[in-house]
């Protein structure tokens, strides 16, 4: 199982150092991916996880100013990097192509990409979602050998349970994972969106989630430790 915390823009540097130390000391926490915002890849310490971010340029290493490459984020230990995240799509226009752009420059480095799919409210209601999603995933994954696609772990975020706390009925997840296993039959799938301590024992029955990309419960140890113990047992 895994499980990726995407803390997304949260947390000062103080509370961050804080919130690091609260996760080192709860000892039994399994491994997990911890995807801090950029600014604080460098302060992390903690010996029972791997280390995630949050974005990757497009580009190598040269004259884009504010931007981090795959390269530098390999320097400072990051070995996974979520890209294509419904917020940098909507709120910084990426596109599929550089989000196709990005998975290459990660695999270069031998980072892991965890490629976010999702749709909307909109695409859902209009029957679109399985079209969306199929197309984000080619898109993402143009010009990419067989092999380098293996790398890529995919996370299905449907955007409008991210942050709403509304989930879609196991059936609905159920359905698109096996869709993207059937393209991608050898990539972890996880599920991101409002997963929390409350509808874990109803995730937890659908057996085709490899993992959960945690958003609002990352921020909240105490929370999230309710939320393993539940997945475990
Ligand atoms: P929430 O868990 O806050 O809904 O966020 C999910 C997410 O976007 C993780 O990438």
């Amino acid at each position: 199982m895994i499980i990726a915390l995407n803390n997304k823009c949260n947390l000062t540097r103080e509370e961050f150092l804080k919130y690091q130390e609260k996760l080192e000391n709860m000892k039994e926490l399994p491994p997990m991916i911890l995807c801090p915002t950029n600014l604080y890849l460098g302060e992390f310490r903690l010996s029972n996880m791997k280390l995630g971010a949050q974005n990757v340029s497009s580009k190598g290493c040269g004259a884009y100013t504010g931007e981090v490459s795959a390269s530098q984020l390999k320097s400072i230990g990051v070995a996974y990097c979520i890209v294509g995240h419904s917020e940098r799509r909507e709120y910084q226009k990426e596109t599929d192509q550089e989000i196709n752009e990005k998975i290459k420059q990660l695999l270069k480095e031998g980072i892991f990409p965890i490629l976010c799919v999702g749709e909307t409210k909109e695409e859902r209601e209009r029957n679109l979602t399985t079209k969306k999603i199929t197309e984000e995933l080619e898109e993402a994954t143009k010009d990419l050998t067989d092999q380098e696609k293996q790398q890529i772990i995919i996370a299905y975020e449907p955007i409008w349970a991210i942050g709403t706390g509304i989930i879609p009925t196991n059936d609905e997840i159920k359905e698109i994972m096996t869709t993207i296993k059937e393209v991608f039959p050898n990539n972890k799938v996880l599920y991101g969106g409002s997963a929390n301590e409350s509808n874990i024992d109803q995730l937890k029955e659908i057996t085709e989630i490899d993992g959960y990309l945690l958003g609002g419960l990352s921020l909240k140890p105490e929370n999230l430790k309710i939320f393993l113990e539940k997945l475990k047992n």
